[in-house]
C-alpha cells in the first residue's frame, strides 16, 4: 500500500505527547508530586448548571418521547441560538442561525477548516503559535518539505519582545492567514486597531484569517476584541473558531463552535462561492456532529445561571495568571501575557535552552511547563505556563519555581 508521505514526513511527536513521554519517564523516580503547568486542560470540576443539563439529556434520551438520534449536520438550533444570543449579539454582532457550526473541538475546525481552500494554498501562521495549525497543514502536504527546522512553503510572522509580539503582516502573498488572540502560547492580545490591520491587509488581498478565539473569555478589558466579527468587513474575510473547553471547562466533554459568515465569499474557476455552503457541504459528509446530552450542556453554560457559574470559574483561573505573573515580575523574570490569557510567558534566565529550562523545572522543581521552541523557532528562550491548575497547586509551583532560578 502506498502511504500519505507527508504523514510519513512529519518531524518528532506532537509537542503535548512528547512532554508527557517525558513527565510519565520521569514521574516513579519523582521526589514529590508532579504539579502540571504544562498543556492547558482545566482542573475545575463542570459547573452545576452544566451537569445538570448533561444528567436531565441523559434521561431524556432514555425515554421513547426524548430520544434523540443524530444531531443535525451544524448542531441543535437552541444550541446556535445560545450562542447567537449570548457571545455575539452583546457585542454588536449580528448572525443567522446557519452561520454557527458546532463541532466537537477548536482543534478539530482549525485543523480542518484549511480543506475549504485549494489544495496547495498558501499558509501563513505567527511564530510561535498553537502546533495543531502547522501539523494538520503538513500533513495534507501543504507545507512542503521540512528541512533544519522549518516548513519550505509555511509563511512564518514571528512575535517576540522587540515586536511586543505583534505579528507584521505577510510580505507574500497567502491565502490563508492563521491568528489566535488571546494568543496561545504567548498570552498577549492584540487591539482593535492592531486586528483591524489585519483585517483591512486581508481585504486587499483575497486572504482568509482563521480567527482562533479559543480564550476570549479571558479578556477582562471591553475595548480589546472578542471577536473579530466586530471588525467591520470582517465577515468577508474571516472564519471564527470558539470552544467551549477553556470557558466551560470542556476539555474531556467537547463542545465547540465554528462561525462562516454567509458574506465570505472565494473563487472556484473564477466563479464566487460561499464558504458557508461548502462547509455545510464537506459537515454533512464528514461528521455527525456532538451529542444531544454535551449540545445541552454547552447551552446551559450559556443560560443565565450558567454563565455566573462558568465567569467565576474563570475569574479563578484568571486570578493564578495575575499571580504567576506577579511571583516571576517580582523575581525579576521577563514576563509576557497571563493578563487577559490562562498562559505566562517567560523568558528563561540564563539564556538555557527551552527544553534544557523544562527539563531543569521537571527534575528539580517537578513542576510541568511547555518550552516555547515546541510551539516554533521564535519561541526558543521562553516557557509557557498555564494558569489551569488550582490556586494552591499554583502557589506551591510558584514557590518550587523561584526556589530553583
Ligand atoms: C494548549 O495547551 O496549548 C492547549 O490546551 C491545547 C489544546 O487546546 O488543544
Amino acid at each position: 500500500m502506498r502511504l500519505n508521505p507527508h504523514l510519513a514526513a512529519m518531524p518528532g511527536g506532537y509537542l503535548f505527547g512528547e512532554i508527557a513521554r517525558r513527565v510519565q519517564a520521569y514521574e516513579p523516580a519523582a521526589p514529590r508530586p508532579i504539579i502540571r503547568l504544562g498543556i492547558g486542560d482545566v482542573t475545575q470540576p463542570l459547573a452545576p448548571a452544566i451537569t445538570q443539563a448533561l444528567v436531565d439529556a441523559a434521561r431524556e434520551m432514555g425515554t421513547p418521547e426524548g430520544f434523540h438520534g443524530y444531531p443535525p449536520d451544524q448542531g441543535y438550533a437552541f444550541l446556535r441560538r445560545a450562542i447567537i444570543d449570548a457571545d455575539y449579539a452583546p457585542l454588536g454582532v449580528g448572525l443567522e442561525l446557519d452561520e454557527v457550526f458546532i463541532t466537537d473541538g477548536a482543534k478539530t475546525d482549525t485543523s480542518a477548516l484549511p480543506e475549504l481552500l485549494a489544495a496547495d494554498a498558501r499558509v501563513a501562521v505567527t511564530d510561535p503559535v498553537y502546533p495543531a495549525y502547522v501539523d494538520a497543514n503538513a500533513m495534507a502536504g501543504r507545507l512542503g518539505h521540512y528541512e533544519k527546522g522549518a516548513w519550505s512553503r509555511l509563511v512564518t510572522l514571528p512575535c517576540h519582545a522587540d515586536n511586543a509580539f505583534v505579528p507584521e503582516l505577510p510580505r507574500e502573498r497567502v491565502d490563508l492567514l492563521y491568528l489566535c488572540y488571546p494568543n496561545n502560547p504567548t498570552g498577549t492580545v492584540l487591539t482593535q486597531a492592531q486586528l483591524a490591520r489585519f483585517v483591512a491587509y486581508a481585504l486587499e488581498t483575497d486572504t482568509l484569517i482563521l480567527f482562533d478565539a479559543a480564550y476570549k473569555a479571558y479578556i477582562t478589558d471591553p475595548a480589546i476584541p472578542r471577536s473579530i466579527y466586530q471588525i467591520p468587513g470582517a465577515e468577508r474575510v474571516a472564519v471564527e473558531c470558539c470552544s467551549f473547553s477553556k470557558s466551560a471547562g470542556f476539555t474531556g466533554t467537547r463542545c465547540a463552535y465554528t462561525v462562516i459568515p454567509k458574506a465570505l465569499q472565494g473563487r472556484v474557476d473564477g466563479r464566487m462561492v460561499s464558504l458557508n455552503a461548502l462547509w455545510a457541504r464537506r459537515v454533512a459528509c464528514r461528521q455527525n456532529g456532538v451529542s444531544y446530552p454535551v449540545q445541552r450542556a454547552a447551552a446551559a453554560a450559556l443560560s443565565p445561571a450558567g454563565q455566573a457559574q462558568v465567569a467565576a470559574q474563570v475569574q479563578a483561573y484568571i486570578d493564578n495568571a495575575h499571580a504567576i505573573v506577579a511571583a516571576l515580575q517580582g523575581a525579576g523574570l521577563e514576563v509576557f501575557g497571563g493578563i487577559h490569557a490562562p498562559y505566562v510567558w517567560l523568558r528563561i534566565p540564563g539564556g538555557q535552552s527551552a527544553w534544557d529550562f523544562f527539563d531543569h523545572l521537571l527534575h528539580r522543581a517537578q513542576v510541568v511547563g511547555t518550552p516555547g521552541s515546541g510551539f516554533g523557532p521564535a519561541g526558543e528562550g521562553y516557557l509557557r505556563l498555564t494558569a489551569f491548575n488550582t490556586a494552591e497547586r499554583t502557589r506551591e509551583a510558584l514557590a518550587r519555581i523561584l526556589a530553583v532560578l
